[in-house]
């Protein structure tokens, strides 16, 4: 084994069906991956259910986050290259020693809105002068909020001047394993009276908050510069590009029109792992966006500078809201194969992997924008989606989709004529 190869097979060089094997798993669990969720459980899941929606599930290898190898990253994705994209930089940085991640502790805000109190410093103080004995009342009297995984760790209280004038009080809970968002409601619900009669005010919304900027996840890595030398075009220096993806990153930092399609493509990998281990993508989505503009403009969660020895360091820091126990972690059985997979033991460590798949999918995006483009990575693939329509099956798709990019001509007639192994392209 060199440096650069983990001890994966390469799973694209095997049939579809023979991979989940490859990667250790028993026949009952490559069944499960590919029966996925059934009608049944479908339906005990939301209302008036009348099918299941599939995706196609494919899992990035190389990676290797806080010493740890993890032989297969499970990703829920409809677009092509972001699973081969984060492989290949996995790869990369596995060469200088892979990720190093790290998180808070798992911090939610529950938001209670107080209005019509008639003196909203005087409420403020009254709130914090209770506030222990309403952390110990819901961890130790309330029933609804007492939990063996999680606890109340702080209340604060903020003012919003208006109009209305409000003011907002948050409970702040360490969810543990679990995303929390259950949980977080139900505290609030379960002290808004308790407010409403501290305050001398009226409660309205009672829900958490989808910023969770006290749960926070990290990841650095390094890419070596001689690793980075251009596929295809050998006159560009590794220094080079480097020098072109820090360019890239500062072009995201400084211009929200950018960031947005930066933070989309960091988005790319993390849903992927999000949506495969059941967690909620559309909080964590709300969370990573709001979070890039928290300082008021909107701007890029990851950044890429070039290093004393010049080479390129890249860094991530979001929040990140997902949980290994509960909801549809719970229920689904290809999210629960999906948390065997990453082999994780807590929800921290399953957002420290995450975090590094954005980083990953990052590094991967920006360099081939900087060099190549994406379209070249995407024609390829196109045509291969071409030859199969054109009738072509096992060996002949890799070589009829590389013949017609080859002769860039991308197009089913001609694909159907290469089925036909008519040997000369139409003039
Ligand atoms: C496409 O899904 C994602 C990219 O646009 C990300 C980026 O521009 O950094 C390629």
């Amino acid at each position: 084994m060199d440096e650069t190869t983990p001890a994966t097979t390469r799973l694209r060089d095997l049939p579809v069906d023979a991979r989940a094997q490859a990667l250790g798993l028993s026949n009952a669990q490559a069944d499960t991956l590919r029966a996925g969720l059934s009608l049944e459980q479908a339906d005990h899941m939301i209302e008036n259910v009348v099918g299941v929606f599939t995706l196609p599930l494919g899992v990035a290898q190389h990676f290797v986050v806080n010493g740890r190898e993890i032989p297969a990253v499970p990703m829920v994705i409809e677009e092509a290259s972001v699973v081969a994209a984060c492989s290949y930089a996995a790869k990369l940085a596995r060469i200088a020693g892979g990720f190093t991640a790290g998180s808070s502790p798992p911090i939610m805000i529950g938001q209670i809105q107080v209005l019509d109190t008639p003196d909203l410093e005087a409420a403020r103080e009254r709130i914090a002068a209770e506030a222990d004995a309403l952390i110990h009342w819901l961890n130790h009297d309330n029933t609804a909020t007492r939990s063996r995984h999680a606890r109340a760790v702080g209340i604060e209280t903020r003012t919003l001047i208006g109009p209305p004038p409000m003011l907002i009080v948050h409970v702040l809970y360490d969810c543990g394993d679990a995303m929390g968002a259950n949980l977080i409601n139900t505290a609030s619900e379960a002290l808004a009276p308790r407010v409403a009669q501290l305050t001398s005010g009226r409660v309205n919304l009672r829900i958490l908050s989808n910023l969770s900027d006290r749960r926070l996840a990290w990841a650095t890595c390094t890419i070596r510069a001689d690793t980075l030398a251009a596929r295809a075009d050998n006159s560009i220096s590794p220094q080079e590009i480097v020098a072109r993806i820090v360019e890239a990153s500062r072009f995201a930092e400084l211009d929200p029109y950018r960031a947005a399609t930066h933070n989309k493509g960091i988005m790319n990998g993390v849903d992927a792992v999000v949506i495969a281990t059941g967690n909620d993508w559309r909080a964590v989505e709300a969370d990573a966006h709001a979070y890039a503009a928290r300082d008021g403009r909107y701007t890029a969660l990851a950044t890429w500078r070039a290093n004393g020895a010049g080479d390129l360091v890249g860094r991530i820091e979001l929040p990140l809201a997902v949980g290994i126990v509960g909801g549809a972690t719970r229920v689904h059985p290809t999210a629960q194969l999906a948390l065997q997979l990453l082999g994780v033991k807590t929800a921290r460590e399953l957002a420290e992997i995450i975090t590094c798949v954005g980083l990953a999918q990052n590094f991967a995006a920006i360099r081939a924008l900087a060099m190549e483009g994406i379209q070249q990575g995407h024609m390829t693939l196109h045509a291969r989606q071409i030859a199969i329509a054109a009738g072509a099956s096992g060996e002949d798709i890799e070589r009829i989709a590389t013949q017609l990019v080859a002769e860039r001509n991308v197009r089913l007639e001609r694909a159907r004529a290469l089925v036909r192994r008519d040997p000369s392209p139409p003039a």
